[in-house]
């Protein structure tokens, strides 16, 4: 007999790969070209040539042991690569002690929140976030503390001080953020870290970062590297690269960490002990060696426009997402995001409801799926603000 925590957890599922094979579903019977299924993040880019160039060469060399265990922290030459850059990025003095080579985000997130949880203890979430924190938090017995954003989905550190209690031990930041591509900004990071240092206890600022290299409108990210002493990023190529299948990533300890030492030690351990025992040898490898591979940005930037275009030209709200692969639209006044959804559902136009990212009263369109299929889903938007009475501001 399974457990009742999972009993549970599986009654409630996930929202977004519901979404997925419904839209597989209606796929099947209307055609993919007739379903618009913006629910999933599985970016849609092929990964960049110097990325397949590094893995054939690799898995055609014959490296002594290439294939066996190494540290559990991963090999310390691509550790060191990834040192290097970040600390050229930040200023700080960072070594390859410091990263931890994970089985992407979620396995980084994992570790990290092994290593600092005891039962009980709470950990602050900015909503609209990645529901999967919940069962991240949830397997190493935390407890989760929202906190809600302004109609901007910018955080403020008041209400972040109002939710501290002697049992917070970590705060997630998702920058940009999944669902509503929002980048926070250099003050609201340095406020954090003055509000963080003065509380009585450590707390630890976890910066969930996969997003951080799909930004649009020749923005940056700010570095928080730079900002806040007592971080640990969790980084990972899933979406950077187009690589969400293979697994890699790494969580990185700021040398400023007041817990540094035995924080990196407890992130190795728990890496080991969680499962994963280690990154995949063959992808730290590639990593190592293609370290400055992009994507190109300016498709995801182009099907970004086209998107939120039909939005707000059918009548919708929404605001523009300045990164991540995401448009957090507003349903319409005085309707449910869970009406909106079926009604959009009724036009073979799938999003994930705001409810799935703990901030009703928005739907998430994901713009990593072709150009031709956001073309198309137009005419679906235009129908539905037709049937909902809502005036078009551009014509079809
Ligand atoms: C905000 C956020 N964090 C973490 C993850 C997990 O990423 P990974 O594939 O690296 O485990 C995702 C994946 O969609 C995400 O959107």
């Amino acid at each position: 007999m399974i457990s009742s925590k999972m009993k549970e957890s599986i009654k409630n599922g996930s929202a977004i790969r519901k979404m997925f094979e419904e839209g597989n579903r209606l796929k099947k019977i209307y055609g993919a070209d007739n379903v618009y299924d913006f629910s999933i993040g599985n970016p849609d880019l092929e990964p960049p040539k110097e990325v397949r160039d590094a893995l054939i060469d690799i898995s055609s060399s014959d490296i002594p042991g290439m294939h066996g265990y190494m540290s559990n922290s991963g090999y310390e030459s691509t550790r060191k690569v990834i040192a290097d850059r970040r600390s050229a990025e930040s200023g700080l003095d960072i070594g390859p002690e410091a990263v931890c080579m994970t089985v992407g985000a979620a396995a980084a997130m994992n570790d990290v929140l092994h290593s600092l949880l005891d039962p009980g203890d709470e950990v602050i979430v900015l909503a609209p976030y990645f529901m999967e924190y919940n069962s991240y938090i949830a397997n190493h017995n935390g407890k989760v503390v929202i906190v809600n954003t302004d109609d901007k989905f910018m955080p403020h550190t008041e209400d972040i001080a109002a939710a501290i209690t002697s049992r917070t031990k970590a705060i997630i930041i998702n920058t940009p953020n999944n669902p509503s591509g929002v980048i926070y900004s250099e003050t609201f990071l340095s406020e954090l870290n003055s509000l963080l240092k003065s509380q009585d206890h450590v707390i630890q600022v976890i910066s969930d970062e996969p997003y951080i290299d799909l930004v649009y409108d020749g923005l940056s990210v700010p570095c928080a590297l730079k900002y806040i002493d007592d971080l640990v990023i969790c980084f990972s190529w899933s979406k950077s690269l187009s690589l969400p299948g293979e697994r890699i990533g790494y969580t990185l300890v700021s040398p400023g960490n007041r817990d540094f030492e035995d924080l990196t030690q407890a992130i190795v351990l728990s890496n080991r002990t969680l499962g994963s025992v280690n990154a995949p040898a063959i992808w730290q490898r590639v990593i190592e060696r293609a370290i400055d591979a992009k994507v190109d940005v300016s498709d995801y930037e182009k099907r970004r426009d086209l998107l939120y275009s039909n939005i707000v030209d059918a009548g919708f709200d929404s605001v523009k997402p300045s990164g991540a692969l995401y448009i957090f639209m507003n349903t319409p006044e005085g309707m449910s995001d869970e009406a909106f959804a079926d009604k959009c559902a009724s036009h073979n136009l799938l999003l994930v409801k705001g409810a799935s990212f703990a901030k009703p009263g928005y739907c998430r369109l994901a713009f990593c799926v072709s150009e031709s299929t956001i073309r198309n889903s137009r005419k679906a938007f235009f129908a539905i603000a037709k049937e909902l009475g809502i005036p078009h501001r551009s014509s079809l």
